[in-house]
């Protein structure tokens, strides 16, 4: 029985985590730590209810059936009059589950927020100490703590109060029969014998009423914590959301966006707006902006991370949405902004960019990334474990691991989402040679936050808070648009060209 409660959480955890998986990206901006919360506290929730349900309340109620047909037996009279009480208790029980049910409903969404609050503060905890914030930060904790406390109390109250609340009516209604069959026993109406009986009865009658009382509460417990699950469980998947089961061929001709658009759920300005760019396989195009000019926004429409609401994307004429998204997305090599790189062994998170790739494809990849004089020297080289089991890797180690992943994948659309962050010199000169081979004949996307990485390419977009203000090479944007000229003399160029401090007189 244990074993079977224990079957129904894994399983509970197995489809949730298959359908986050496939959740829009949108959605995890907002729901990450709750989505931890249920996976731990819900699904947990949920088995304890399981285990009390099959424990208690199959066998309590048979008990008191078998009493009652008993006492039905005895006296029928008496049994119905008394039976009278049930829907009342049944009442009351509801109402009082509905707040327990609320308050854990509270207390859940609590616990999504102590992990957010912990997970923020625990990973920025340099931040933390760097501005002496600890007080601040304990506080802000202890607030969500005793918040979640106040819920605890309220449910503890109401399951406290339950039973001697059924205990009462039960008692008082138990009392009046008995005085009424004492009087009838008196008058002759009845024996003795089925005067002791019924009273031994309707006492016993009451205790498997008492505990399946205790136990509807726990079940209302789990009852909200199992709508949380199966919430996450009801949401529409990216897969079904898309319309389109096509295949996709590798592109061949060009990409293009016909006046794009999207806004961000809850946003009121479009992240992108009315994009129209044409980019013929084999080029490399450029995009520049300022920060929050919808550069990233832009491919995230490419890779369908989300929908454009307005307008269409079109690959060799085929619009985006009428194929599937594993063979859109089989055709784009990503780096992300924020190279992410996965609480496992160097040679795994390489391999994560191809399926089923060997260790000597992999060492290859990592030697044209310029990642393998790293690797090496660490402890266990290609073994060793990085994130938060294992070794930390610097910004620029961590880039260029992400960048021998996108070469593992070898696929003929690359994206690279620049980091703003700084990367020594040398790094960037590596990264940027080893790129600058790889991309000779692919199409590519370069988010680019340094001059180098815009001479090089085809074409380059200017984003202005989510409209394309000019496109073109170089020279062109430098002779007229004022946006560009800004951006490469403050920018741009700024990263490598080493301007003296100002001196005050
Ligand atoms: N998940 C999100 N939810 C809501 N708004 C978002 C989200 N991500 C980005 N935005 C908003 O959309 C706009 C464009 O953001 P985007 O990340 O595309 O900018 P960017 O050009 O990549 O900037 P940066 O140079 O800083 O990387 C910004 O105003 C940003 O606040
Ligand atoms: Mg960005």
């Amino acid at each position: 029985m244990f074993l079977s409660a224990i079957r129904a959480m894994l399983d509970f955890r197995r489809q949730m985590y298959a359908t986050v998986l496939q959740l829009p990206i949108v959605w995890f901006s907002r729901n990450l730590s709750d989505t931890v919360s249920r996976f731990v506290q819900d699904s947990q929730e949920v088995f304890r209810g399981y285990v009390i349900l099959l424990a208690k309340i199959a066998r309590e109620p048979l008990k008191a059936v078998a009493i009652f047909a008993l006492a039905l037996w005895l006296d029928y009279r008496l049994t119905l009059a008394v039976a009278v009480a049930a829907p009342i208790a049944a009442f009351i029980l509801r109402r009082l589950g509905k707040h327990v049910r609320k308050a854990n409903q509270r207390l859940l969404v609590g616990y999504g927020r102590m992990i957010g609050g912990l997970t923020a503060t625990l990973s920025g905890m340099r931040v933390v100490r760097a501005y002496t914030r600890e007080g601040y930060e304990r506080k802000r904790i202890w607030r969500v703590e005793r918040e979640m406390l106040k819920q605890s109390l309220k449910m503890g109250r109401i399951e406290a109060m339950t039973s001697p609340l059924i205990e009462v009516i039960g008692v008082a209604l138990a009392m009046l029969g008995i005085v009424w069959l004492a009087q009838r026993t008196l008058v002759g109406e009845s024996s003795p014998a089925v005067f002791l009986q019924m009273v031994v009865l309707l006492v016993a009658m009451f205790d498997p009423i008492r505990k399946v009382a205790t136990v509807y509460n726990r079940i209302q417990r789990a009852d909200a914590a199992a709508q949380r699950i199966f919430a996450v469980l009801d949401m529409p998947v990216e897969r079904v959301s898309s319309l389109g089961q096509r295949e996709l061929p590798p592109p061949q001709r060009r990409i293009e966006f016909v006046n794009v658009s999207y806004t961000y759920p809850e946003a009121n300005e479009p992240a992108v707006a009315e994009v129209s760019l044409v980019v013929p396989v084999g080029s490399q195009v450029a995009v520049v902006g300022p920060n929050g000019s919808g550069k990233t926004t832009l491919i995230s429409l490419l890779l369908r991370f989300f929908d454009s609401q307005e307008g269409r994307i079109l690959i060799d004429g085929t619009d985006i949405r009428e194929v599937s998204l594993k063979s859109l997305r089989r055709h784009f090599s990503l780096i992300t902004q924020d190279p992410v790189v996965f609480a496992m062994s160097i040679a795994d998170n390489i391999g994560y960019g191809r399926e089923g790739a060997t260790r000597e494809e992999i060492v290859e990849a990592a030697e044209r990334a310029y990642a393998d004089e790293f690797i090496r020297r660490l402890p266990e080289g290609y073994d060793t474990v990085v994130g938060e089991f294992g070794v930390t890797l610097s910004g620029g180690q961590r880039q260029r691991l992400a960048l021998a992943r996108a070469f593992l994948r070898d696929a003929p659309v690359f994206i690279f989402d620049e980091a703003t962050s700084q990367i020594d010199v040398d790094s960037e000169q590596k990264i940027r040679e080893a790129m600058s081979e790889f991309l000779i004949g692919r199409t590519s996307f370069l988010i680019a936050h340094r001059i180098a990485t815009v001479r090089a390419a085809d074409q380059i977009v200017v984003m202005n808070q989510g409209r394309i203000e000019d496109a073109g090479s170089h020279a062109d944007l430098v002779s007229r648009c004022d946006l560009y000229r800004s951006l490469y003399t403050t920018h741009l160029a700024g990263r490598t060209v080493e301007r003296p401090m100002p001196l005050r007189p």
